[in-house]
């Protein structure tokens, strides 16, 4: 299997092969993802919460990030490697710089996210520019956590689904080559997802959208508390974890992944 790098992503789009996404932060773990065909890694700061124990990702530092995509480095080969800014890491271009440096340099990241659009633009626009590939993240950004008063589906108004439609096409316009749309209703990805040239990954965002992607915890069913509706425990059907992660990948392939019932 070949390589996936940036350009690669928008050749999924136009040949409409959907595109499988895992969140992982450890090297045994991105070889299991890797064997399984899996086409894109997150080292998600979501890590703050499935490895830190924390109840958001607001703590989370530029170093965690680094040491965790340096580990998956170490495990992975064929898929691209997507590695999460942490809070507040993007919050004026030169920072933005400075931590996506440490990111591609120090943990080999191939392409970092960023949360947000607004003054968040201008971020992406200087890291694109300058040779760090960007994806954005929209809808649920779990760093507004404290704003938004919780982890909620967002875009359910109809003036709410309008703003997205363009701070998604002004990320794109920025100069992202990828977007994550989490918690929004289908059909608003589903528009989202037609009116952009670039790629959308879905998470908890119906089954229109490019690619899927669910942390890998999730998937396992060994996250503490309450499964959103979003998540699917996959090593129940796959007996295994290698299994599991290739009932996920087979499933988002065939577009039987998500179901109406893991949908807004
Ligand atoms: O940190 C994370 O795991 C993420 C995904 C949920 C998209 O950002
Ligand atoms: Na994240």
């Amino acid at each position: 299997l070949r390589k996936i790098t940036v350009p690669s992503l928008r050749q999924f789009k136009r040949q409409g092969d959907k595109i499988s996404m895992l969140t992982c932060y450890d090297a045994a773990f991105a070889d299991s993802l890797d064997r399984a065909g899996v086409d894109i890694i997150l080292v998600g700061d979501s890590l703050g919460m499935v490895v830190q124990g924390r109840a958001d990702t607001l703590a989370v530092s530029v170093s965690d990030m680094v040491y965790h995509a340096a580990a998956v480095r170490r495990g992975t080969t064929r898929p691209l490697l997507l590695v999460d800014m942490p809070f507040q890491s993007y919050a004026n271009e030169q920072r933005a710089l400075d931590a996506a440096h440490r990111l591609v340099a120090e943990g080999g990241a191939e392409m970092v996210k960023l949360e947000g659009a607004g003054p968040v633009l201008d971020a992406i626009t200087y890291l694109a520019q300058r040779e760090i590939p960007v994806c954005g993240h929209l809808g649920l950004t779990p760093q507004s956590v404290n704003r938004l008063g919780g982890f909620k589906v967002q875009g359910k108004e109809q003036s709410a689904a309008e703003r997205l439609v363009e701070d998604a096409k002004r990320v794109q316009q920025a100069g992202a080559e990828l977007l994550v749309l989490e918690c929004v209703p289908a059909g608003l990805a589903k528009r989202i997802t037609s009116e952009l040239d670039i790629p959308t990954i879905g998470i908890g965002a119906g089954s229109e959208c490019d690619g899927q992607v669910l942390v890998l915890h999730d998937l396992l069913g060994v996250t503490p508390g309450n499964r959103p509706r979003f998540v699917k425990d996959f090593l129940a059907e796959g007996g295994s974890v290698q299994g599991a992660v290739r009932a996920f990948v087979e499933a988002v392939r065939d577009g039987a992944f998500p179901a109406a019932e893991h949908s807004y």
